[in-house]
């Protein structure tokens, strides 16, 4: 858990892997074997976020391995004529637990926009799904000081959601994915800080994970600053040896170690 700072938590962290449009079976089937017998710590949950196709073919050997299941989108509707969407129930149905919402490159390459994504975040809840909700500024609104006020907005999804909903939020600065640049942690103590805040004022008292270039060697680091309790980990996910490290990583300082 963090060691210090006013978000002491004592919340169970998550390392979650975003395989994004990347994976075919035989690599899933792979990646898997190569788990081992025990990836996951007591003290930590995993889930790994393939792209739907793997959903049902990994949900069983992901459960025995005792890693949770989640898919990286979803459409709101419950069924019917969407051709090309997936509902909800099918994920409930496909063995998913976590849903990942608004990442950066759905609102970005895919225009959604807050009132999409509060639909899809009230279709997840009814059907029984966690939302992971993505939020993170652009460059240039860091570099007008801009964050606080696009995280808040971005945030604004949540004004009208069910008390004690569960939901884990995931902050993403979009010039750290797929990058190689992360936050630094002063940079990520200090936005945890603020979403933190922001989610306390919307009634909510969630886990936020930090995402955007998180690597083994920088896990421990990341995970250590207050607030922070897990990563989306994207590239890093998609070989075993790499995502096992960042969950060891995480584990080492969850533990105190
Ligand atoms: P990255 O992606 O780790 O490859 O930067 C993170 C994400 O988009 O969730």
């Amino acid at each position: 858990m963090s060691q210090s700072g006013s978000y002491t938590s004592r919340k169970r962290p998550l390392i979650a892997g975003n395989w994004k449009m990347n994976g075919i079976l035989v690599e899933a089937q792979q990646f898997v074997a190569e788990l081992g017998e025990n990836p996951a710590p007591d003290h930590i949950e995993v889930a790994l976020m393939p792209p739907y196709t793997l959903l049902h073919p990994l949900s069983e050997s992901l459960r025995q391995k005792g890693i949770q299941l989640g898919a990286q989108n979803v459409y709101y509707e419950p069924k019917g004529a969407f051709t090309g969407s997936i509902s909800p129930m099918m994920l409930r149905d496909a063995g998913c637990h976590y849903v990942i919402l608004a990442h950066s490159e759905r609102r970005d390459i895919m225009g959604e926009a807050n009132q999409q994504i509060g639909k899809k975040l009230e279709a997840a809840w009814a059907a029984g799904l966690e939302p992971i909700l993505c939020i993170g500024e652009h460059l240039e609104e860091r570099q007008d000081g801009e964050t606080n006020a696009v995280l808040r907005r971005q945030l604004a999804v949540l004004e009208d959601a069910p008390e004690g909903a569960p939901l884990t939020v995931a902050y993403e600065p979009v010039w750290a994915i797929g990058t190689g640049l992360t936050a630094s942690p002063e940079q990520v103590t200090e936005t945890h800080a603020f979403i933190h805040e922001e989610l306390t004022r919307l009634g909510h008292d969630c886990r936020v994970l930090y995402g955007g270039s998180v690597k083994p060697d920088n896990t421990a680091e990341l995970m250590s600053c207050p607030g922070v309790e897990g990563a989306l980990v994207g590239g890093a996910s998609l070989q075993a040896a790499s995502f096992m490290q960042i969950v060891q990583a995480a584990a080492d300082v969850a533990a105190g170690a």
